[in-house]
């Protein structure tokens, strides 16, 4: 049987294109909003699935910036399908947030990125997610105790880069974005360099650019998996521009973007922001919704028993 999506308020655009993807062209149920939320006037949250899931196979589709205010409903809707009978109960989270938390920077953190793991590995059976910023970790399932399947944003980015950049120079932002950086480069064929990057506070980075003199005449391309202050694109923008470089092309995977940091970002002199649709922003121009919809139809096969479609 078909798997029953459940987007949580402001995920239904992203949904809808998912749906597409998969082949849904019968709105299921037909016509009908699947769930019902909202604030208490104390601020609780109230939830309700409006459509029979007893035996059913449901999906929430959630994706996951500023998780705090998303992760009690979600967590109450995943309770809410497995009391009213739901067969399975997975989650689509486009972004995957408390990863960067990885590890005790300093004495006392918590690791949240292992407590958030364990929260959601509780409420859901199986998640599918877009590249996750693995960076001391290989893998989600150091963390995740539930299956889980990794959409790679790679072929996407390297394809929008071949159609829209002329002579591109792929510029990664730290070390850790360098595998990553390099197979967008080599899907893009174009050439990659890669930064080194200091972070002393949420908004205090600073960055060391190499020698980028035998690229002159390439347009550089930031690539990083999140953009958040903005602040590691914003000193890569500041150093490009004393070198007298053309402006560049910043592309990020999660546009996680916090207040302001978009307008700062054009404001310091990129030429275009670019990302995939993992999160909605004006920014969004990649379309991920084909690979999210090959690896939910692959995880939902392996729950449901049938060879994936
Ligand atoms: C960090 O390791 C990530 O890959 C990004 O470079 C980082 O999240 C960017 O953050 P911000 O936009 O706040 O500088």
């Amino acid at each position: 049987m078909r798997l029953l999506l459940l987007p949580l308020p402001g995920n239904e655009k992203m949904c809808g294109a998912l749906e597409g993807a998969l082949g849904h062209f019968v709105p299921d149920p037909p016509g009908r909003e699947t769930v019902a939320f909202r604030r208490f006037p104390d601020g609780e949250s109230y939830v309700r699935i409006k459509t029979p899931i007893a035996g059913r196979a449901v999906a929430i589709f959630c994706t996951l910036d500023r998780p705090d205010d998303k992760v009690l409903p979600l967590i109450f809707l995943a309770e809410t399908a497995r009391q009213l009978g739901a067969a399975s109960v997975g989650l689509i989270a486009p972004y995957l947030a408390y990863m960067r938390q990885d590890r005790r920077f300093i004495d006392g953190e918590g690791v949240t990125s292992a407590y958030f793991a364990a929260l959601l590995s509780r409420a859901v059976d199986w998640l599918v997610t877009v590249d996750p910023h693995l960076h001391r970790r290989t893998s989600l399932s150091e963390i995740y105790s539930i299956p889980t399947e990794v959409v790679h944003a790679a072929p996407r980015v390297a394809e929008w880069i071949r159609s829209n950049v002329q002579r591109p120079l792929l510029i990664g932002p730290d070390e850790e974005s360098g595998q990553w950086v390099a197979a967008v480069a080599g899907a893009a064929g174009a050439p990659s360099v890669v930064l080194q990057k200091v972070r002393r506070g949420d908004r205090d980075v600073s960055v060391t650019v190499p020698d980028l003199s035998r690229w002159r005449d390439r347009t550089p391309v930031l690539v990083d998996d999140i953009v958040s202050t903005a602040r590691t694109m914003i000193e890569t923008v500041r150093h490009l521009q004393l070198e007298n470089r053309a402006a560049p092309v910043c592309v990020a995977v999660h546009p996680v973007f916090v207040a302001g940091a978009y307008d700062e970002l054009r404001q310091a002199g990129a030429a275009r922001i670019v990302s995939c649709n993992t999160i909605p922003h004006p920014s969004n121009a990649i379309d991920l919704s084909g690979e999210l919809a090959r690896a939910v139809d692959t995880r939902h096969g392996a729950v449901s028993g049938r060879r994936p479609g």
